[in-house]
């Protein structure tokens, strides 16, 4: 692949929401020198690069997806030099860092906005997306009025505090208000979030993950005013920082990668994406329909169609991203036993392209529903404190008192915590470090290789190549099935193979990766 940094290629990916991940001050929430006295721990499970959710200046009414200045730590998480002292000792212990990059709103207590909302021209005027009085409201935006001196209604991307940046529009139908995204008046905005990505790219950064990526061209059906925009992130980075790299949130692949320049693209929960196929799928009647519920008895075909189709497109030029979930959704234990779980990290670890997996679920935390907090609603759940050690106040999250935690920690007698499970043998923590290690030894499982079908059934039964030698075959299901080849030099299995002559039985939820 063209202008690919090498070391995407065995990258193995943690997420990080650092409110959650360690409160290393004492305050109750988490916090950037946590993080920093918890890298060995992330290098001791074969996790080598982080994506780290905003840490910026914000008055987190969307959890810091509201940036207020992007220039700036938020204090809650400690100053610049702790971010760069962040990305110091990640770098010593061979683990990059990725940030993320927000360019589709601001907060509304930005100071580009406030200048936006006065109503004398400046600078900032264009910089958001102003109807052209306040009484007006087009259809098919969202809007407020009424909030600034300004004779306009302005766009908002998401919340209610976040506006959208103006990159213009692709099609301009209303031009009395419509900016087209090649005029120059739009033209500071793009300039602007090069501007932050340089800054902390020249602090050390290792790239961004992009969120809402899509969403900066407005009426733009087929994306080409935003790749347009994002295609220029990347000359920026394939000549001035070859070894950064951009991960979108998108979910299309072939135009996030092939359109618009994305090293990577996330793989999410959308309908009639390969995850959920996989992993969250539920029939009318509620139960559910995943690949990997055990007695879901899902063919592996209908699963991998679209995931299939889209890596072929993708193949020359980047990398889908499976995750293991994230902070937007309902953690993977709320649809998946453990049984389940351990052959659905064997699936994420063995693919193509680059997974990436949520803090907390290599050892299986909960999703805890409970009230709201900085904007998440039902996500709220999937973001509770990491659990470290049960012998510990608050799981060894933090020595604040429980009522000062940002979140509470998850209270149940058997929460499980990474001290009880790296002490023991075969924890799921345990399965997926030998997974990460086992994927950083064999250059058939990394990122680029190609992967070929061998064997995909209805009943279930799936097996894929990897590469020339390697293979990986998986029953799913709550009962034995046949594996229409040999198992040969083992280099991992959960479960039970039995060799029969020329075929195997897999022993019900069984999970093998040889060689041969
Ligand atoms: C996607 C992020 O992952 C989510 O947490 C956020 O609320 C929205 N984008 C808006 O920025
Ligand atoms: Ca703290």
């Amino acid at each position: 692949m063209h202008n690919m940094p090498e070391w995407l290629n065995d990258a193995i990916f943690y997420q990080i929401y650092p409110q959650s991940f360690y409160d290393g001050n004492g305050d109750g929430i988490g916090d950037l020198n946590g993080i920093i006295s918890k890298l060995d721990y992330i290098r001791q499970t074969g996790f080598n690069a982080l994506w780290i959710n905003p840490c910026f200046d914000s008055p987190f009414k969307d959890a810091g997806y509201d940036v207020r200045d992007y220039f700036k730590v938020a204090p809650r998480y400690g100053t610049n030099d702790d971010l760069a002292r962040l990305f110091r000792e990640a770098h010593k212990r061979g683990i990059r860092v990725l940030l993320d990059l927000v360019p589709g709103h601001t907060s509304d207590k930005c100071r580009w906005f406030k200048k936006s909302a006065l109503p004398v021209r400046n600078r900032y005027s264009d910089r958001y997306i102003w109807s052209d009085n306040g009484w007006s409201r087009p259809d098919g935006y969202n809007w407020v009025t009424g909030n600034a001196d300004r004779n306009g209604a302005y766009m908002l991307n998401f919340f209610l505090g976040q506006p959208a940046l103006n990159y213009g529009f692709y099609n301009v139908t209303q031009p009395d208000w419509q900016i087209s995204y090649r005029d120059k008046r739009v033209k500071p905005t793009f300039d602007a979030m090069l501007k932050v990505m340089r800054f902390w790219l020249d602090k050390g950064a290792d790239g961004f993950r992009v969120d809402m990526a899509d969403s900066l061209v407005k009426n733009d059906p087929d994306k080409t005013g935003t790749s347009y925009l994002w295609r220029k992130a990347r000359k920026m980075l394939n000549e001035h920082y070859p070894e950064a790299v951009l991960v979108s949130e998108w979910c299309n692949a072939p135009v996030a990668i092939n359109k618009a320049g994305f090293h990577c693209d996330f793989l999410l929960n959308h309908g009639n994406k390969l995850t959920d196929h996989a992993f969250y799928r539920r029939n009318q009647e509620g139960a559910s329909a995943a690949y990997f519920c055990k007695t879901a008895h899902i063919s592996a075909t209908a699963m991998l169609s679209t995931y299939l189709r889209e890596l072929e497109q993708t193949r020359d030029n980047g990398y889908i991203s499976v995750v293991s979930g994230n902070h937007d959704v309902e953690r993977l234990s709320y649809f998946l036993d453990e049984s389940e779980r351990r052959l659905a990290f064997v699936f994420l670890l063995t693919l193509p392209g680059v997974p990436f997996v949520y803090y907390g679920d290599e050892i299986g935390m909960r999703y805890i529903p409970q009230q709201s907090k900085e904007g998440g609603f039902h996500r709220t759940g999937s973001r509770t404190p990491m659990q470290w050690d049960a012998d510990r106040v608050n799981l060894g999250f933090s020595t604040a008192p429980a009522d000062k935690l940002y979140l509470d920690v998850d209270r149940r007698q058997d929460a499980p915590c990474v001290a009880q499970q790296t002490a023991s043998e075969d924890t799921l923590w345990s399965h997926i470090r030998a997974l990460n290690q086992l994927r950083h030894s064999c250059p058939d499982l990394q990122a680029g290789s190609p992967l070929r079908i061998e064997e995909c059934d209805d009943g279930g039964v799936l097996c894929y190549r990897r590469g020339e030698h390697t293979y990986v075959a998986i029953n799913p299901a709550d009962k034995a099935q046949t594996l229409n080849r040999a198992v040969t030099n083992v280099l991992y299995i959960s479960g039970k193979a039995t060799a029969r002559g020329n075929v195997t039985e897999l022993a019900p939820q069984t999970a093998v990766i040889f060689q041969n």
